[in-house]
């Protein structure tokens, strides 16, 4: 048996979804266990994009089961929405394909309305969240004053929860933020009809992912975000409101940390990052320019254009160690082609010193000089290679380096958005 969690290693959209589609044919279920429709996963197959928020990167294929855990925050009309879709589209037939935790967070309209006000209250401080709400419903979730799926499919739970809670949030909305308060009426008839749409597949995953285990059915986790958006190892605060290393596929899901056995990084060739925060290889120029338009790097959830830069390998050692990854993916090799010299940061310099670990404080992140190794590019086009052999010299040289300089296996490469534009050296179920 093998389970395997998928994470990102940098700051989002690595191309999780993408690798998480194409493992999926060797797992029986696929979990996400924290963040929610703040991620953008985007999906390639047979010509066909489809970008899911919260649906497991796992739906596109019909005979497995997509899952949501507890570490999940879920917006009910969100949910819906892609639930619709799919279905549309001839996905998601039965009911049974999609559990979603009982213990999982609800977002409601007064958590989209409280991250949007302090965003705009903030100014140029703002830490350029997705609006999503995801903050201020793990703020609720924290302070016992959450609304669990569990509680949401019963009307008349719901309705006190809801009548008890709302008064707070309004008087933090009215005072601090200055925005029109919720009516709890208004909100439970709009919402009543949503618990009962949803309430079909609600199950109690823990229980779920146990029996699976004991029949030794493979389990893919899917991780969202990225480890430099942990609320813990990420560049705070300038991240998102959870967990996202690997040990929270375990918590936001119910099983054990004993029932993981790898731990697959993914990790885009260059570094991008969306909303604010430091970057310290960022390219402000030409270069800059030139990936964010080669690779596409306008968010899926909100269309922002991704920052971009070069590879940051402190970031991903620190990747490394805080998910305890046992291999690497890298994504997008084929969007360096086309550059002269390419540049990996090694490490850091800052008063002199030089350092290998992303220092505590963004103060000094936003500081730091990167230190570069430059390897040659290539001008060939990768996006039809699909064995390492074919590889360009110096595409093979630029994998390898990164693979000596992290001491960490690289499985697989990609090179292009499609399902098939992935060539896989070692499969992790395997
Ligand atoms: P995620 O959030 O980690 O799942 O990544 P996103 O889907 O938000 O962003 C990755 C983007 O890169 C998407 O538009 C993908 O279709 C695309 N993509 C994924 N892998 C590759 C690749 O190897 N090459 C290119 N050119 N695009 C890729
Ligand atoms: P996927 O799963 C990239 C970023 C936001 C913002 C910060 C906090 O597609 O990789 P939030 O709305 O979570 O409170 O925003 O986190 N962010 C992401 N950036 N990819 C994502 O998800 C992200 N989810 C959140 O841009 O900087
Ligand atoms: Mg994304």
């Amino acid at each position: 048996m093998s389970n395997v969690v998928i994470v990102g290693t940098q700051w989002g959209d690595e191309g999780k979804g993408k690798i998480v589609d194409f493992f999926t044919a060797h797992a029986d279920a696929v979990v996400r266990f924290q963040g929610g429709n703040n991620a953008g996963h985007t999906l390639v197959v047979k010509g066909q994009k489809t970008i899911l928020h919260l649906i497991p990167s796992g739906v596109l294929h019909p005979k497995k089961i997509c899952v949501i855990g507890n570490g999940v925050v879920v917006d009910p009309k969100i949910l819906l929405e892609e639930i619709r879709a799919l279905k549309g589209a001839g996905y998601l037939k039965n009911e049974k394909s999609l559990r979603i935790s009982e213990l999982a967070h609800v977002i409601f309209p007064y958590h989209q309305a409280i991250d949007q006000g302090r965003e705009a209250a903030k100014g140029d401080a703002k830490i350029g969240t997705t609006g999503r709400g995801i903050g201020p419903c793990y703020e609720d979730k924290v302070a016992r004053r959450g609304i669990r799926l569990a509680e949401f499919i019963h009307p008349e739970i719901f309705a006190a929860r809801l009548r008890a809670i709302l008064p707070e949030r309004n008087a933090y909305l009215e005072s601090v933020l200055r925005i029109k308060p919720f009516d709890a009426e208004v909100l439970l008839k709009e919402y009543a009809p949503l618990a009962a749409e949803i309430r079909p597949y609600v199950a109690d995953v823990g229980e779920l992912l146990r029996d699976w285990a004991k029949k030794k059915r493979h389990l893919l986790f899917e991780g969202a975000q990225g480890t430099s958006l942990d609320i813990d190892h990420g560049t705070y605060p300038y991240v998102t409101s959870s967990n996202t290393v690997a040990g929270y596929a375990a918590c936001g899901s119910g099983v054990g940390p004993t029932e993981i056995d790898q731990v697959v990084g993914i990790a885009k060739a260059y570094t991008t990052r969306v909303g604010g925060g430091p970057f310290p290889t960022e390219l402000q120029d030409a270069t800059g320019e030139y990936l964010r338009k080669q690779g596409d790097e306008f968010g899926s959830t909100t269309g922002r254009p991704r920052r971009c830069g070069w590879l940051d390998l402190v970031v991903i050692r620190h990747a490394m160690r805080a998910n305890g990854l046992t291999s690497l993916t890298l994504t997008k090799l084929d969007v360096l082609s086309g550059l002269k010299t390419l540049r990996i940061c090694t490490g850091y310099r800052l008063g002199g010193k030089t350092m290998k670990t992303v220092p505590p404080t963004v103060e000094a992140l936003q500081q730091v000089q990167p230190v570069y190794q430059d390897i040659r590019g290539w001008d060939e086009d990768l996006s039809g290679v699909t064995r390492w052999k074919q590889m360009p010299a110096a595409a093979k040289r630029y994998v390898e380096r990164v693979e000596t300089l992290l001491g960490l296996p690289i499985i697989s490469v990609s090179v292009g958005p499609s399902r098939e534009q992935h060539i896989v050296l070692k499969n992790p179920f395997k």
